[in-house]
This record gives C-alpha cells, sequence and structure tokens, in this order.
C-alpha cells in the first residue's frame, strides 16, 4: 500500500469512512468525456492500482461518456471490497454531440439512479451527487427542491444511501439540507481558484465533506510560475503541491484528482507525505490573489 493511508480520513453520512486521497474517473472516458477510452486496459490499470494503493473513494458519473466510467469501474473492481465508496452523479445527460444537458426532472432522476444502478451493477449507491446545472461555468441560482425531493425518495426506498449536492450555491446547499440530510458538497476549487472558501468553512462546521473538482485546474492543467517555484524548492511536482494544499486547506476536503496516467496517479498518491512550509503557503496565496485579481 502507498502512503494513501497518511492522508487521513473522513467519514461521510456517519457510516462510509474514506481516506482523504481519492480518485476521479471522469478522465478514463474518450475525448471530451464521450465515448470510450482509445486503450481501455490502461483505463482498467489505473483503477485497479488506485484501490491496490489504498485509495477506497472513486468520483464517476453514468453521464461521463456515457456509461463508460462506471462500466470500467465495474469491470476493473467488482465485486466490490466492502470499504470501498463510489460515488456517482446525476442531473445532466449527454446530446448525441456530447454536450452536457440538464435531466433534472423527477423521471429523469429516477431513471439516472437506475442507470448507475446497472452500470455499477450495485444493489444501492453509496453516495449520489446531484449536480446543478443552472451554470455552465459554475454555480447559478434556482430551486433544487423538485430533484433534491426525488432523489430524498429513492433514498427512503433504499436505492441510495447518501446523498450530495455539485456545483451549487450556497444557497441550494441549505435549499438541499432543508430537505435530506447532505453529506458532501463538489465544487470547483483549487489553488488558483478560491472563490468557496467560506462555503468549505462552514460544511466544516457542519462536518459535511467539500470535494473540489478541478482540483489541478481540469481539462488545461494549472501552470503558475509561483506554483512551479514552491514545488521546486520542496523536491516535488506542481502538481503534487497543489494536492498538498488542498490537503491541508480544511479536514474536510477530500481529493479525487483525475488522471488516465498511471505514473500520474502514483505522483499524486504520493502527496500524502509532502508537508507544506508556512512561507510556501503564503507564496501559494499569491497565486489565488493573482488569478481573483484577473477574473
Ligand atoms: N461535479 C462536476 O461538475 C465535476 C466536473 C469535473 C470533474 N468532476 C470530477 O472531479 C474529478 C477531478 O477533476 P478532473 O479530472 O476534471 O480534473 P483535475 O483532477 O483537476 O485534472 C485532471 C487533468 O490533470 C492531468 N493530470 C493529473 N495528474 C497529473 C500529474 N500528476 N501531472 C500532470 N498532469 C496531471 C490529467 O491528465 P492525464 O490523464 O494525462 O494525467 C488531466 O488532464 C473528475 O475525475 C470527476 O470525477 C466533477
Amino acid at each position: 500500500m502507498s502512503t494513501v493511508n497518511e492522508s487521513g480520513t473522513f467519514t461521510l453520512g456517519g457510516d462510509r469512512l474514506v481516506r482523504r486521497l481519492g480518485y476521479g474517473a471522469m478522465q478514463l472516458a474518450g475525448p471530451g468525456v464521450f465515448g470510450p477510452p482509445k486503450d481501455p486496459e490502461a483505463a482498467l490499470a489505473v483503477l485497479r492500482e488506485a484501490v491496490a494503493s489504498g485509495v477506497n473513494h472513486i468520483d464517476t458519473s453514468d453521464y461521463y461518456g456515457p456509461h463508460v466510467t462506471n462500466q470500467l469501474i465495474h469491470k476493473a473492481l467488482h465485486p466490490y471490497a466492502d470499504d470501498l465508496v463510489i460515488v456517482t452523479k446525476i442531473g445532466a445527460r449527454r446530446g448525441a454531440d456530447g454536450s452536457w444537458l440538464p435531466a433534472f426532472s423527477p423521471k429523469e432522476v429516477i431513471a439516472a439512479v437506475h442507470d448507475n444502478l446497472r452500470s455499477l451493477g450495485q444493489d444501492v449507491l453509496d453516495v449520489v451527487n446531484l449536480r446543478s446545472m443552472f451554470g455552465v461555468h459554475g454555480p447559478g441560482e434556482g430551486s433544487i427542491e423538485v430533484p433534491v425531493s426525488a432523489l430524498a425518495e429513492l433514498q427512503r426506498k433504499g436505492l441510495v444511501r447518501h446523498i450530495g449536492l455539485s456545483n451549487v450555491t450556497p444557497a441550494q446547499v441549505e435549499e438541499g439540507r432543508r430537505i435530506c440530510e447532505i453529506v458532501c458538497v463538489q465544487n470547483h476549487y483549487n489553488v488558483a481558484h478560491r472563490a468557496d472558501d467560506a462555503l468549505i468553512d462552514e460544511l466544516a462546521r457542519q462536518r459535511i465533506a467539500y470535494v473540489p473538482f478541478f482540483p489541478l485546474g481540469g481539462f488545461s492543467p494549472l501552470q503558475s510560475s509561483g506554483l512551479s517555484d514552491v514545488a521546486r524548492r520542496l523536491g516535488a511536482t506542481p502538481m503534487q503541491v497543489a494536492l498538498a494544499w488542498l490537503l491541508r486547506r480544511a479536514h474536510n476536503i477530500l481529493l479525487i484528482p483525475g488522471t488516465s496516467s498511471i505514473a500520474h496517479l502514483r505522483e499524486n498518491l504520493a502527496v500524502a507525505k509532502l508537508d507544506l512550509p508556512e512561507d510556501a503557503v503564503i507564496a501559494l496565496d499569491k497565486i489565488a490573489a493573482h488569478t481573483d485579481a484577473a477574473a
């Protein structure tokens, strides 16, 4: 087992204990998260290596591909280890051209949960995030009452263990929490993009996990001379520094960096051992200050 164990743990919904270093499966689908990967065996190898290294939190969705990443997870890892927590997402569907479309009606919520159960080969989904689609490039205001209520009904029927939210505003988190227990929030956040700072602190107080998507910058990974300088000083890579910063930022942050490469996976999972000294944190704060000023 690698050092994943040393990243610490967090308990989702009181009963699903995950290590803070997890894995996001989106990069395993084909280009544009549409269609199959060029090398399916390589994708299966990444998933198996992640779990063999101690990862027990995998993020996915049936709309990645669509169906592709869930089918790869099923093929690589089923029957699943008891401690493996697979977190999936609903709320969107793919157009024939690969576009991302909202799928928020109760009928679509029910169909999406059944699609995920089928493609993952599970009787009950561990955690389902409702992905809000009000904003294209970030959260947008709008009521999520109807889809969250539909999901809560599926939870009562025993098809969903826990519910989370994604791409949401603080007001939507509050709206969701009035309907059912919310165990995690998955929004865009990283060392250079810190719009959710206040939300993270509030969720930490409520013992709700915050799971940043695009922890490494997403489709165009982070590039910053500040990040590279810190990495050089610490004998690490810029991506490792970006992940170590997130681990240090708050105890309720869970990491799901995405990669289709075994070498990158190993690099990412090694960060549990990387301690950031205070002067490195101060240097990294300047990256966010620059980004905010440019925004
Ligand atoms: N809720 C949502 O709306 C939402 C949106 C986006 C993503 N997500 C979830 O969040 C997870 C993480 O986000 P993400 O995968 O989009 O972005 P990410 O983790 O920020 O970055 C992934 C990109 O970084 C590259 N990469 C990974 N490790 C690297 C390393 N050590 N050195 C250099 N490059 C590296 C990957 O390329 P290689 O494949 O070449 O390594 C890929 O291009 C996804 O897998 C998905 O499960 C959720």
